[in-house]
């Protein structure tokens, strides 16, 4: 079962049909919304919107344990990410869908970790936060559609919900960090601790922070995504095509190595 979360102004995939809609609650509480059951280029996904489907839950505030749990609980074991970012690197302009491949965790105070120390102390593999074998599904798909995407990308995220700093981004942009965003952890972290393939796409909504003269709106964000939106579900569609029916990455044995 591959599952899907779409970000601030994804709120359906085109394509999906729906079969049912799933409310459901976990042992670390209730998801950001009912999960969405369907068939998608032929195979069984599961949908949730990150901040519920009215958008009603901030980035800081979002039950990520909860989220993650839920798809494992109904048998995801491949989550594709897809989250809006701003754009810091050279050729990050906006509606430019990038498949990252490393992350700069600046939250703090998030639920982060499944593992608190009260029964098993756990230090998962992190070097590479996202599946590499997902990730290829998703350039692949990128190819053999015809959309253009950069094949990596480090994501910074920061906790929100403010927007940044003109010098935050410079600093950011220093440090290595390509788009800047508020989703991706603990999102990344838990599906590792969780042993799911986890694999993240950005949609470059704005310029990030003081790159250009124009002041930063959330309304600029959801437009763009949503303009994005037709070539995101086309690409979703190609790579659930092209992922392949057995998990042979590493993520499936995670906390084989990660025991103390
Ligand atoms: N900063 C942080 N998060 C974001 C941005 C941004 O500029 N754009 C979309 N999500």
């Amino acid at each position: 079962m591959i599952g899907i979360i779409g970000g601030s102004g994804l709120y359906e995939i085109e394509g999906v049909v729906v079969t049912e809609k799933k409310k459901i609650s976990t042992p670390f509480g209730v998801p950001s919304d009912s999960y969405i059951v369907g068939k998608f280029a032929g195979r069984n996904i599961i949908f949730l919107a990150r901040h519920g489907l009215k958008h009603a839950i901030p980035p800081h505030k979002i039950n990520y344990k909860a989220n993650l749990w839920g798809l494992k609980q109904l048998g995801v074991r491949r989550v594709i990410s897809v989250g809006a970012a701003g754009g810091i690197s050279p050729g990050m302009r906006p509606g430019t869908i990038v498949v990252l491949d490393q992350i700069i965790d600046m939250t703090a105070g998030r639920d982060s970790t499944y593992y608190e120390g009260d029964e098993e102390v756990i230090h998962v593999d992190f070097t590479g936060p996202y599946c590499p074998e997902l990730r290829k599904s998703v350039i692949a798909a990128g190819k053999k559609s015809d959309i253009k995407l950069l094949k990596k990308g480090t994501y910074i995220c920061t906790n929100g919900p403010r927007l940044e700093t003109k010098a935050e981004i410079r600093f950011f942009s220093g440090i290595g960090a390509d788009v800047v965003g508020m989703t991706a952890m603990p999102e990344a972290s838990l599906a590792r601790e969780a042993e799911m393939c986890y694999a993240g796409i950005a949609v470059v909504t704005n310029y990030a922070a003081g790159m250009t003269r124009k002041r930063l709106t959330a309304r600029e964000v959801v437009e763009v995504m949503h303009k994005t939106g037709k070539r995101i579900s086309a690409l979703l569609k190609e790579t659930i095509n092209l992922i392949p029916s057995e998990r042979r990455c590493a993520c499936r044995e995670t906390l084989r190595e990660a025991k103390i």
